[in-house]
């Protein structure tokens, strides 16, 4: 299926940034990757372009993802739902790291290089070493016909339309929702019960809807943000499901408001970054609601302990933080992609209130096409 990008303007229909724009379509941008592609009748998800028989899917043994920046968190993500749910180890991997350290490239794993714009060059450079040793390679791609898009073997086109603020939004959701599909595809060839294939589909039917109650969070979102905008850093935390969504989000904060912001696993915090936190270096803790929720509340206490101000993202509110922004409970497997979206709406807030140029910010572009 290609994907009709005319329907979605490049006007700015009304909004004051493409960054808002593009936040504010991701409803209908998840509906879009979905469509077409759920089989109810197996529990599965039909994936046209992959060109990866239910045999070769049998004989993964490993899945490496590749990608630059935001491509690269979205690819984290997609590690864990491919391990998680198709049981393949799995991990995601710089791919201007992968391409400069002679990796062993292995003829039992399966490559895929993540890219919005299918241009950037390191991620490309990293496809081509890897086609010319011989691996196959897939591509999550948001842009058709783009340069990774056609050199790889076959892959998932991510549909997110355009995108044109330099900082990803829509393309981030909705390559994360790629990233389910393709792991409950091989989920469904390897060991993922019909039921839980149910389960996930009917997790991923419900994401537009549930984006869209996210969105009337945006006034909240913007109080929060006016003060917390004056913090001179800012750390994000989160354990396994939620790191991924911290790192993205400090990534976000920082591309466009400025602000030092680092992201660290909840758990590591005591082995360094805790030494920062004071009143003037708050945190955002990312809460899904997995059996790791009572770990993380234990970091929330040490970081009360020490003045830290806390802003919860959770599923409910969280009586060691300042501010809680509850979002709607899906599968937990789902929750990085949903608790990702009011963070846009941080970071966005945050830039606007600080007077930032938020659809082109300083020193950076939309795709680095160039080593
Ligand atoms: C640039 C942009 C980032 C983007 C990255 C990868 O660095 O500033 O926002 O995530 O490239 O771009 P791609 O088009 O490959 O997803």
């Amino acid at each position: 299926t290609t994907v009709e990008w005319e329907a979605e303007s490049y006007d700015m229909a009304g909004h004051d940034t493409y960054m808002h724009k593009e936040i504010t379509e991701q409803a209908d941008a998840v509906d879009r990757v979905l469509r077409g592609r759920i089989d109810d009748r197996f529990a599965t998800v039909h994936l046209g372009g992959l060109n990866l028989d239910a045999r070769e899917a049998r004989s993964v043994r490993r899945v490496k993802i590749l990608g630059c920046g935001s491509a690269y968190h979205a690819g984290l993500i997609g590690a864990q739902l491919v391990e998680e749910l198709a049981r393949i180890p799995a991990d995601a991997e710089p791919a201007s790291e992968f391409r400069y350290r002679n990796a062993v490239v292995d003829p039992d794993t399966l490559y895929i290089a993540v890219s919005q714009s299918g241009e950037t060059y390191d991620t490309l450079a990293a496809v081509q070493e890897l086609k010319r040793k011989g691996a196959r390679v897939l591509g999550v791609v948001n842009v058709v016909g783009s340069a990774i898009a056609r050199e790889t073997d076959g892959g998932v086109y991510v549909h997110a339309g355009p995108e044109i603020c330099v900082v990803s939004t829509k393309c981030f959701t909705n390559t994360a929702v790629a990233f389910a599909l393709l792991a409950l595809h091989l989920g469904r060839i390897r060991d993922l019960s019909v039921a839980d294939g149910k389960r996930i589909i009917n997790g991923l039917r419900r994401l537009p809807e549930q984006i869209g109650e996210i969105m009337k969070l945006e006034p909240e979102i913007r109080k929060i943000a006016a003060e917390y905008a004056e913090a001179k850093s800012m750390m994000f935390v989160g354990r396994v499901r939620g790191y991924p969504v911290a790192l993205e989000a400090s990534l976000k904060l920082k591309e466009i408001s400025y602000i030092h912001a680092e992201a660290y696993p909840a758990s590591e915090l005591k082995h360094g970054p805790l030494a920062l936190i004071e009143p003037a270096v708050p945190t955002v803790a990312v809460l899904p609601d997995d059996e790791l929720l009572d770990k993380n509340r234990a970091t929330l206490e040490e970081i009360k302990a020490r003045s830290g101000r806390i802003l919860a993202v959770a599923h409910g509110e969280q009586e060691q933080a300042d501010h809680t922004i509850v979002v709607p409970r899906n599968e937990v497997e789902l929750d990085p992609i949903l608790m990702g979206i009011p963070l846009q709406l941080l970071a966005y807030h945050t830039a606007l209130a600080l007077g930032r140029d938020i659809d082109k910010p300083r020193n950076l572009a939309k795709s680095v096409t160039v080593e």
